[in-house]
C-alpha cells in the first residue's frame, strides 16, 4: 500500500522510488521550517489585533501558527481600499493579469515543500490528498489565466449588418468577496480569487476560521507575482467578517463557497441591500449518491466505494453519502465494502500509510459522532471502525472512525454528513425509478456515481437526475481542472462550473459597442 499505483501517482512520485519520495517528505520538513502567521492586509498592510494561535487539528497540543482576526471596521476598510484600486486593476491588460496568475502557479510549485506542511498541519490532510491540492491550485491559476487571456483580450466581433462596427466585451464588476471552506483551504481559496481577478475584478478574500495561514501564504505569493497590493486584501475572520463584506455597500458580487445553510444567508442578505443588484456565485454540499446494479463489477464497486465514501475523511462536497445497491447483489457487495474499510489505517496524516486522518474541529468531530449515535439507533450497522487507543488518549482529538449504516430506504438521508460515514440503502430490480426520485427529492444535486454496464440504465440515469458531475464506472471525487468541469445545481449551487470554460464569465459584466462607422 505505501506504494500503491494510485498514492505514488498523487505525489507525482514513481512507483517504487524510495528516493523520490525521501525527497518529497524533506521538502515538506523544510517548508515547515518558517514561523507562519496571518492578519488582515489592506493595500499590502498587515493590520494589527489580538493574536490568536492556530492549533492543529492533528493534535491539539501542537500550534501551527498565529493569527489577528478583522473586525467589522476593518472589513469596511478593505472595501474602501478595494473600490480604490478597481479602476487600475481594471484597465491593466488581460495579457498582465494572466501573467501574474502564471507566475503564482511557478512560484506555488517552487515552494510546494511549505504549503505541503501547511494542508497538513493546519488542514489535517494526508500527503495524498495535499499534493493533489497543490495541483489543483496550480491547474486553477494556469487555466484561468490561459481561458482568461482569450475570453478577456480585445473582445468579439460581432455581424454588422447595418454597416455598423459591432464589438462585444467583458469587463470586470468591481470589488468580489471571496469567502471559501475550510475542507480545501488553498485550491479553493485560490480559483476564487484567480478566477476574480482574472476576470477584472479586485478582491477581499475571506478565507475560513480553520485555514488562515495557508490562505495568508497564497495571498502573499499573488502580490509577489505581481498582482498589486491595491487589488487584493484579506480579511481573516469567522463568519461575522463575511457577513459585514457582504453587507457593504461597495459589493460589486460575491462567490461563496460552503454550506447550503450560509448561501441561504448570503443570498437574503443581497436581496435586503439598497442599491445595485449584487450576483452570487455560490458552490454548496450535497448528498450525493451512486447507484449500483447488479451487472456492475464487485471489485472496481469496493476500490471506487471506498475511495468516493472515505478519502480525505470523507470531507470532500463531492463525497459519497448514499450507495443504492441493487437487492441482488447487495449483501455480497456490503460484505465486501466493509471487508475493505476495515483494511482503512486511521491516524496521525503525515504517517504515509494514513488513510483517514482527523476532522477539521471540535463542532465536525462532535456532530458527525452525535450522527453515529443516532444511526446506531436507527439503522443497522454494518461496519464501526475503532480510534487506536493511542489517538483516543490524545487530548481533544478530532479522529472520527469510518462506519457504514444500512438505512430502511434510500428517502431515509436527510442532510449532508460530512465525515467518513457511508450509508447504504437497498433497491430492487423494479425500483429504480423509486431509487431516482427519492434522490432528487433531496433537492440536491452536486455529484452522483453510477455502476451498471448497461448503456440504457446510465442513459436513463444521467438524463432524469439534474446533477452537476456524473461519474459513470469510477469513482466519483477528485474533479480535474479543464477536464470536469466541478459545481451543482438546485441546493448545491448556483450552477457555476469551477475549472470550467464558463466559469470566468460569471465574474463579469458584458459590454456591447455599437460604433456607426
Ligand atoms: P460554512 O458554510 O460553514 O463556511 C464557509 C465560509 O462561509 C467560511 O469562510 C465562513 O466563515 C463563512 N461564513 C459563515 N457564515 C457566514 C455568513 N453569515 N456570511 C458570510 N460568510 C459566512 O462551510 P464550511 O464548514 O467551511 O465548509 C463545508 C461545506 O462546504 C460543506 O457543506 C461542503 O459540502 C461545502 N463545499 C462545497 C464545495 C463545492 O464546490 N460545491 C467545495 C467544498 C466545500
Ligand atoms: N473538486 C473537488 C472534488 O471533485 C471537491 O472532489
Amino acid at each position: 500500500d505505501l506504494y500503491g499505483a494510485d498514492r505514488a501517482n498523487a505525489r507525482g512520485v514513481e512507483f517504487g522510488d524510495r528516493a523520490a519520495l525521501d525527497a518529497l517528505l524533506a521538502e515538506v520538513r523544510q517548508g515547515g521550517s518558517a514561523r507562519f502567521t496571518a492578519a488582515p492586509v489592506i493595500d499590502g498592510r498587515p493590520q494589527a489585533g489580538a493574536e490568536r494561535s492556530v492549533v492543529s487539528p492533528i493534535d491539539s497540543a501542537t500550534t501551527v501558527g498565529e493569527v489577528i482576526e478583522a473586525t467589522p471596521e476593518l472589513a469596511a476598510s478593505a472595501m474602501r481600499a478595494a473600490l480604490a484600486g478597481f479602476a487600475a486593476w481594471r484597465s491593466t491588460p488581460a495579457a498582465s493579469r494572466a501573467a501574474a496568475l502564471r507566475r503564482a502557479a511557478d512560484l506555488l510549485e517552487e515552494r510546494r515543500g511549505r504549503f505541503l506542511h501547511l494542508l497538513q498541519a493546519e488542514g489535517g490532510k494526508t500527503l495524498d490528498d495535499a499534493m493533489a491540492e497543490v495541483r489543483e491550485a496550480v491547474d486553477f491559476c494556469r487555466y484561468y489565466a490561459a481561458e482568461g487571456s482569450r475570453l478577456f483580450g480585445t473582445g468579439a466581433t460581432m455581424p454588422g449588418p447595418t454597416g455598423e462596427t459591432n464589438m462585444l466585451r467583458l469587463r470586470g464588476r468591481g470589488v468580489f468577496v471571496a469567502i471559501s471552506p475550510w475542507n480545501f483551504p488553498l485550491a479553493i481559496f485560490l480559483g476564487q480569487v484567480s478566477a476574480a481577478l482574472m476576470a477584472g475584478n479586485v478582491v477581499v478574500a475571506k478565507p475560513a476560521e480553520q485555514t488562515p495561514l495557508i490562505a495568508a501564504q497564497a495571498v502573499g505569493l499573488l502580490h509577489e507575482a505581481g498582482v498589486p497590493v491595491s487589488a487584493l486584501h484579506i480579511l481573516p475572520g469567522d463568519g461575522r467578517i463575511g457577513a459585514a463584506l457582504v453587507a457593504h455597500p461597495a459589493v460589486g458580487g460575491v462567490v461563496f463557497t460552503g454550506s447550503t445553510e450560509v448561501a441561504r444567508q448570503i443570498n437574503r442578505a443581497l436581496a435586503a441591500k439598497d442599491g445595485p443588484i449584487v450576483p452570487l456565485i455560490a458552490e454548496t454540499g450535497g448528498i450525493n449518491a451512486m447507484i449500483v446494479d447488479a451487472t456492475a463489477l464487485p471489485e472496481q464497486v469496493i476500490d471506487d466505494v471506498i475511495t468516493s465514501a472515505f478519502r480525505s475523511a470523507g470531507q470532500r462536497c463531492s463525497a459519497l453519502r448514499l450507495l443504492c445497491v441493487q437487492e441482488d447483489v447487495a449483501d455480497r457487495m456490503i460484505e465486501m465494502i466493509a471487508g475493505a474499510a476495515r483494511d482503512l489505517s486511521l491516524g496521525d496524516p503525515r504517517t504515509i500509510s494514513t488513510h483517514i486522518g482527523p476532522v477539521i474541529d471540535w463542532e465536525a468531530k462532535s456532530r458527525l459522532d452525535r450522527h453515529i449515535a443516532r444511526m446506531k439507533r436507527e439503522a443497522v450497522t454494518r461496519y464501526a471502525g475503532e480510534i487506536p487507543p493511542s489517538l483516543l488518549e490524545r487530548e481533544a482529538s478530532l479522529y472520527v472512525a469510518p462506519h457504514i449504516f444500512e438505512l430502511p430506504g434510500s428517502e431515509s438521508l436527510a442532510e449532508e454528513v460530512f465525515g467518513p460515514i457511508l450509508h447504504v440503502a437497498r433497491f430492487r430490480a423494479d425500483g429504480l425509478d423509486q431509487v431516482l426520485s427519492a434522490i432528487e427529492g433531496t433537492g440536491y444535486g452536486l455529484t452522483l456515481g453510477v455502476h451498471s454496464r448497461i448503456d440504457a440504465t446510465v442513459e436513463r440515469i444521467e438524463s432524469r437526475l439534474p446533477v452537476g458531475n456524473v461519474y459513470v464506472n469510477r469513482n466519483m471525487i477528485g474533479a480535474v481542472v479543464g477536464v470536469q468541469p466541478f459545481g451543482g445545481s438546485g441546493l448545491s449551487g448556483t450552477g457555476p462550473k469551477a475549472g470550467g470554460p464558463h466559469y470566468l464569465q460569471r465574474f463579469a459584466t458584458e459590454q456591447t459597442v455599437t460604433i456607426n462607422t
